[in-house]
């Protein structure tokens, strides 16, 4: 047995490297909701972080023994890697939950998915037997989302005095959709997940459609006990980094970009296609086209970060978010008024900037576990800020009452909304702002984590 009393398991860590030009290493947060959740336990907490080698330049790390405090890097074989993660977490368990599948053509179960299987199989068991190395004697392991789902059964057949829970920080499908799975891949999947003890959602949701899954595919819930907990922005880390000095800068450089006395529509994504960015564009031409009042004296800011570049549909929607805006901007943009300002480069500190400055944030996901962004643009934003929210987000569950709620697919609904939003009254907005960032704010991460960690330990063992 080891000696770590916490550990958290997850295919992204928080911090990743590049092999600079002059060959040293530089270290790079991780990006996305879960790394956000799970960065509040820090080193300090004394708990162990499990996490993948993700690039070459973290396997230099590895061989280099650079590293963080609290982290253990797997160095998992690149093609086992790229198999699990591209081949069958990325593009299919998050295009099963995400329900992003078009159908006439895709999925195809065929020889080459069952051999990726096989390296997601082989991928799961190097963190189930590093788990079980470093656990102490009735350690508590709390297991990460979607890349991990079969860890949870694996690690109580190494360790069964272990307190096993596994989260999921992705929507999880409806039965009639899981149900385009392989039977056999189904079942497993969810017998994988039923090792734990406790089984966290971000919403009511996701869990019901979960146990609607396991009466199909599996004898039900059995003694694993299922829990939600709607993770929420860290007010006190966002109030004051979006105060520091870098920010201020980007503030400087975006008001430039907008230029002076115009509104804002704020969006912030990775380059996922669940986002919806290319609709949420569409929304914004319409809006354009429709309320003509409105050009010259709006600029939507749009800033997608590159994610999963590996995977073919995502450089091509990638493309389609870029051909989209230039075009937007070639129709109705003019010598002073550049409509929409995209920008593809990730930029924390931009990121803060663009919070602090919205009047109106654009939320329309096809569907999203929680979105965070939807969370933290009302605590920062200085104005007040009205939310434009998808109703597929797990966050309208918590924010649906004062955001203004849209069908995704709808670009005329959503081009109104925008109407709506950038209309509402300075008192309205700031009322509105105002609750939503206490709702947002209700459970921040810390909490969050202890939360789930208390319930693990101190809550009935399922067996
Ligand atoms: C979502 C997933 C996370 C993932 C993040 C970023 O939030 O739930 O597990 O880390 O996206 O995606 P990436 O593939 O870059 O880790």
């Amino acid at each position: 047995n080891g000696a770590a009393q916490v550990l958290v398991a997850s295919n992204r860590g928080p911090v990743s490297y590049a092999v600079e030009d002059d060959g040293s290493l530089r270290a790079k947060r991780g990006g996305g909701g879960l790394v956000s959740g799970l960065s509040a336990i820090g080193p300090d907490a004394g708990a162990l972080w499990v996490c993948s080698v993700l690039s070459d330049g973290d396997r230099e790390a590895v061989r280099r023994g650079v590293g963080e405090d609290g982290v253990r890097m797997l160095d998992v074989p690149a093609d086992v890697h790229a198999d699990a993660y591209n081949g069958i977490a990325n593009s299919v368990l998050w295009f099963v939950h995400h329900m992003l599948y078009q159908t006439p053509l895709e999925p195809v179960f065929d020889a080459e998915f069952r051999r990726q299987w096989a390296s997601y199989e082989a991928y799961n068991r190097a963190f189930a037997e590093a788990l079980a190395e470093e656990a102490a004697r009735g350690a508590a392991v709390l297991v990460q989302d979607y890349h991990l789902t079969l860890v949870p059964g694996m690690l109580r057949e190494l360790r069964p005095d272990l307190r096993i829970a596994h989260f999921s920080h992705t929507p999880w499908a409806p039965p009639e959709y899981f149900a385009m799975l392989p039977d056999d891949i189904a079942r497993q999947v969810l017998r994988g997940m039923l090792g734990a003890d406790r089984l966290g959602f971000l919403t009511q949701r996701w869990a019901d459609a979960f146990t609607a899954c396991c009466e199909r595919f599996a004898d039900g819930l059995g003694r694993t006990r299922i829990g939600v907990h709607g993770l929420g922005a860290d007010a006190d880390f966002l109030r004051s980094r979006s105060r520091e000095a870098d920010v201020e800068e980007r503030i400087a450089a975006l008001r430039e970009e907008i230029g002076e006395g115009r509104r804002t529509i704020v969006r912030v994504d990775r380059t996922e296609l669940s986002k919806n960015i290319v609709r949420g564009l569409l929304a914004y031409r319409q809006l354009l086209d429709e309320r003509p009042e409105w050009r010259e004296r709006v600029v939507h800011v749009a800033f997608a970060y590159p994610s999963r570049q590996d995977l073919a549909v995502y450089r091509d929607y990638t493309a389609e978010v870029r051909r989209l805006a230039e075009e937007i901007n070639e129709r109705y943009g003019t010598p002073g008024w550049r409509p929409v300002v995209l920008h593809v480069r990730d930029d924390f500190a931009r990121s803060l900037a663009a919070y602090r400055l919205a009047d109106v944030a654009l939320v329309n996901p096809i569907r999203d576990g929680m979105n965070l962004v939807a969370k933290e643009v009302p605590v920062v934003s200085e104005a007040g800020c009205a939310l434009v929210l998808s109703r597929e987000a797990g966050a309208h569950e918590e924010l649906g009452e004062d955001a203004l709620t849209v069908n995704p697919y709808d670009v005329v609904e959503t081009a109104r909304a925008l109407h709506e939003a950038l209309t509402m009254g300075p008192d309205e907005r700031a009322e509105r702002t105002e609750r939503l960032a206490a709702a947002a704010t209700a459970l921040p991460p810390a909490r969050w984590f202890l939360e789930q960690l208390e319930a693990l330990l101190h809550g009935p063992a399922s067996r």
